[in-house]
């Protein structure tokens, strides 16, 4: 039967995400546009935007935030051209952004002594053979394979190396072990809902240390400069941006991040999270045609939840053929408005993947799930006609 109630907010991308509750363009009127950054007024906003984030996440008073452009990839390559190379690098690939990195370091930095892990879709390298006298690179949650990290407890307390952490589709949905990271980006469009643009940067003690200390032989464009003269340059953590940032896109994180206070601060946000995926876990462990591309439920993400087909009909037909209604599946769920944009990431393997961040209602996901089975009876439908 089709369902009868589409979700109040059908928006499932697992990027830019749903904005937050009872968000519309009036929380913008205050944006000091046509104004310059550089203004007290556009300066405070920034900074604004790099205090409440380290209130929320809990971020340890010694460690520096700042905002920084293109969004998460410009705060994580900043992050690689600017601290590696001096010792040994190793880097966990288990899904499409983390292997771009991998890719980055080796055809790009060129590496000489890098080491990468990969794993399959659906699973993680393993954690222990990272060498913690090397610099790490790992993302915290993979968003194209719904698989993280299950905790800090394999990141060595006394390492030597740096770790890098791309915590783009985790912060403010996950704990994340600040005193066990050394450099940890993400951007505004993820889990608060904010709008595209802009990559947050937080540096432990350690990464400042070895910014001011070491240079590392190859150029470095003005976006990704942190220090001068040896020296970090203070005024980026301080919302003296590099470059000139959107001051729409800088009211709208303020927005997100008074709406995180407002709800009660990084636990309900990870409430939120988790009590979306409980729902769609319940709902998976009923159903006769999805499953999770996550294979152990500890990896298992709250936020970028992938699913995959295991229905003997649909994995049986041909390659283009499953890809081909997983396609309608998607198109379907859009044109009734139950769900938009929750076709799985073009690198990864065929089916769905559902957002459940902080900022999706989980009565939202419950009015989706019916949509779910009825978009697949219809597959299933066309399929069996084509047999
Ligand atoms: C793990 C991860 N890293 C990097 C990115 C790229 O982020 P952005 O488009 O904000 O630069 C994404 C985007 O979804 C991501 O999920």
């Amino acid at each position: 039967m089709k369902p009868s109630q589409t979700p109040k907010n059908p928006c499932f991308s697992s990027g830019p995400c749903a904005k937050r509750p009872g968000w519309s363009l009036d929380a913008l009127k205050d944006a000091a546009v046509g104004r310059s950054h550089r203004a007290k007024i556009g300066k405070n906003k920034l900074a604004d935007v790099i205090q409440r984030s380290k209130k929320v996440l809990g971020i340890p008073d010694a460690y520096k935030l700042g905002i920084v452009p293109a969004s998460d990839t410009g705060a994580v390559e900043m992050a690689l051209w600017s601290l590696l190379g001096g010792r040994g690098v190793d880097i966990l690939a288990w899904e499409a952004f983390s292997s771009g990195w991998a890719t980055d370091c080796k055809s790009q930095l060129r590496l000489k002594d890098l080491r990468v892990f990969n794993a399959d879709y659906g699973r993680l390298p393993e954690l222990k053979q990272v060498d913690w006298t090397r610099d790490v690179v790992f993302a915290w949650n993979g968003t194209t394979s719904g698989v993280r990290v299950p905790n800090g407890d394999w990141i060595a307390a006394d390492r030597d190396g740096l770790a890098i952490c791309d915590a783009t589709s985790a912060v403010f949905a996950m704990e994340i072990p600040w005193d066990r990271l050394d450099v940890v980006t993400w951007s505004w469009q993820k889990v608060l809902g904010g709008e595209g643009a802009h990559g947050m940067i937080a540096l432990s003690p350690r990464a400042i240390e070895r910014l001011e200390n070491s240079n590392p032989d190859r150029p470095l464009p003005k976006i990704f400069q942190m220090t001068k003269g040896g020296k970090l340059i203070e005024g980026i953590f301080e919302g003296e941006t590099i470059n000139t940032p959107s001051m729409l896109c800088v009211e709208d994180a303020l927005d997100s991040l008074k709406w995180a206070e407002s709800i009660g601060g990084l636990p309900a946000l990870i409430a939120r999270s988790e009590a979306n995926l409980q729902c769609i876990e319940e709902w998976v462990a009923q159903s006769s045609w999805a499953a999770f591309l996550a294979e152990e439920k500890s990896n298992r993400s709250s936020t970028s939840i992938c699913l995959k087909i295991k229905d003997p009909a649909f994995t049986t037909l041909s390659a283009d053929d499953q890809s081909a209604h997983a396609k309608s599946i998607v198109s379907t769920l859009e044109n009734e408005r139950a769900a938009y944009d929750v076709g799985a990431y073009r690198d990864a393997p065929v089916g769905l993947r559902i957002w459940g961040g902080a900022t999706v209602e989980t009565s939202d996901i419950q009015a989706l799930l019916p949509w779910l089975d009825w978009a697949y009876a219809l597959a299933q439908e066309s399929f069996a006609r084509a047999l």
